[in-house]
């Protein structure tokens, strides 16, 4: 029988991700092999300039995959087998908003926690629902492999909106603290560690973590975490090294202190912490600033000198090793290795004591038919008074898009744990509709 090779589109083409995800996939094609990769952008300069560069390191690295560029849905969707998405809605010039408009207010402001998050959701919800509905009219047994932002409020308007779609939602932040994990104890691989989790998305704990013969690794790790939080295992790959992150890791250290039963995402640090967050944020200078400034800056450098050679053999492209994940994912589906990830799914009793349409972070096997849920039982009262309160903002955002409720975004602001008040709420959210009227629904 003939080998079966992958059709792949990238939705979000002009993604500062879409180089690295592009030559990881190239670097991969013995377990999965493919014949073709589209990129797909609804800003077409943006993306011209990463696709020409791929084009280019394709051309000469692997001439045998079929490649294309569009933005034009039919072409870009019609004949594919996966579709991994990763959408800016707004791009960084509205990430800056989320971040800096919270803090004039002394608000953390943050890409995905607290108001800037909320404000991000109300504009990714459609840009995601657009692109699985053009996926599912071209190509309807294709898999959606989704880590477009805010993922926690995605993945909720997916399950109310589109319930039956197949669509993975998934987040990097416990693989690299997984990948810490392992290597603060000296094993080479997360892949070796058997993990329980529960919690949202970038709002989760890990209750049990043990190696392949049952051995109980938390003690060891915790050791670890309790004297520097994930820094004694700073990364292998070329993520997340900046002095921000640095110090996000290393303040995961009194965010676990709080309840060394678990260990934490260092997301919790924006609810646990937030007056420790604001006071050591620029309200001038933010991390989209810092992202803009390097990240996004280099790939576009790196791009058009590629394009300006004509060739990509002086290097300067790198496969992102961080997402090797999305490959692995991808291979479960296609080839049934039922390996186990952490996915954004509906509940359904998986967190015992907990909502049942609740989007939860949580272990599952993923193979040819979908995902399996790992049951995780009963969370502990403070883990569940948190997660009562979070999951409730991300329903309430996604109530107020649909219903196109002013209502319900306000009480969505009130109830988010990083908001001081009604009051406040009122007025970051005020602003933030102004700020945001190309790119959310209008609020009555
Ligand atoms: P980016 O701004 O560099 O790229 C996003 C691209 O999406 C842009 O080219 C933009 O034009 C395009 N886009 C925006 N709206 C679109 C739409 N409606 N249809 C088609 N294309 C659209 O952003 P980035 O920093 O590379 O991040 C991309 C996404 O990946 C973000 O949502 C980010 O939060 C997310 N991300 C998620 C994880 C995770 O753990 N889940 C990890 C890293 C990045
Ligand atoms: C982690 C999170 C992502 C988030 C990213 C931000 O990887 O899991 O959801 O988008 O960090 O990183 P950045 O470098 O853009 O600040
Ligand atoms: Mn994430």
């Amino acid at each position: 029988m003939e080998e079966k090779k992958y059709s792949i589109t990238i939705a979000g083409g002009g993604s500062t991700f879409t180089p690295g995800i592009c030559l990881l996939l190239l670097e991969h094609m013995d377990r999965f092999p493919i014949r073709k990769i589209q990129f797909y952008d609804n800003f077409k300069e943006r993306q011209e300039t990463i696709a020409k560069a791929c084009e280019i390191y394709l051309k000469e690295n692997a001439p045998e995959v079929e490649f294309g560029y569009t933005t034009d849905p039919e072409t870009a969707f019609t004949d594919v087998d996966f579709v991994m998405c990763h959408i800016r809605v707004g791009l960084y010039a509205m990430r800056e908003k989320d971040e800096k408009i919270p803090l004039k207010y002394g608000v953390v402001g943050q890409e995905t926690c607290g108001p800037g998050g909320l404000a991000y959701g109300m504009r990714s919800i459609g840009g995601v629902i657009e692109i699985l509905d053009y996926m599912e009219k071209y190509s309807p047994n294709a898999w959606m492999l989704n880590y477009s932002n805010p993922a926690a409020i995605v993945a909720e308007a997916t399950r109310r909106l589109r319930p039956d779609s197949k669509i993975l939602n998934i987040c990097d932040m416990p693989i690299d603290l997984e990948e810490k994990m392992a290597s603060m104890i000296g094993l080479s691989s997360r892949k070796e560690l058997d993990v329980g989790y529960y919690g949202l998305n970038h709002f989760g704990w890990w209750h049990s973590i043990k190696d392949q013969n049952g051995n109980d690794l938390m003690p060891e790790i915790k050791k670890h975490v309790a004297a520097n939080g994930f820094a004694d295992a700073l990364s292998k790959t070329n993520q997340h090294v900046e002095q921000s992150w640095i110090e996000t890791f290393s303040k995961a250290k009194d965010v676990y202190a709080l309840d060394p039963d678990t260990i934490p995402n260092t997301y919790l640090k924006y609810y646990l912490y937030p007056d420790y967050v604001v006071e050591h944020s620029d309200p001038n200078h933010t991390r989209a600033n810092e992202v803009m400034e390097h990240r996004e800056k280099n790939i576009f450098t790196i791009c058009q000198n590629i394009i300006d050679k004509g060739t990509a053999k002086d290097g300067g492209f790198e496969p992102d090793a961080h997402a090797e994940y999305i490959v692995d994912l991808a291979c479960a589906l296609a080839t049934n290795t039922k390996e186990k990830f952490l996915l954004i799914v509906p509940n359904e009793g998986a967190v015992e004591n907990f909502d049942r349409t609740a989007m939860v972070e949580i272990p599952c096997y993923v193979g040819i038919n979908g995902y399996e849920r790992v049951v995780q039982g009963a969370i502990p009262q403070f883990q569940k008074g948190l997660m009562e309160q979070q999951v409730s903002v991300e329903k309430l955002v996604v109530e107020a898009w649909i219903e196109g409720s002013y209502q319900k975004m306000w009480q969505a602001m009130t109830l988010s744990k990083i908001v001081p008040s009604a009051k406040v709420a009122k007025q970051i959210l005020d602003e933030m509709i102004e700020a945001n009227k190309d790119f959310w629904p209008e609020l009555k």
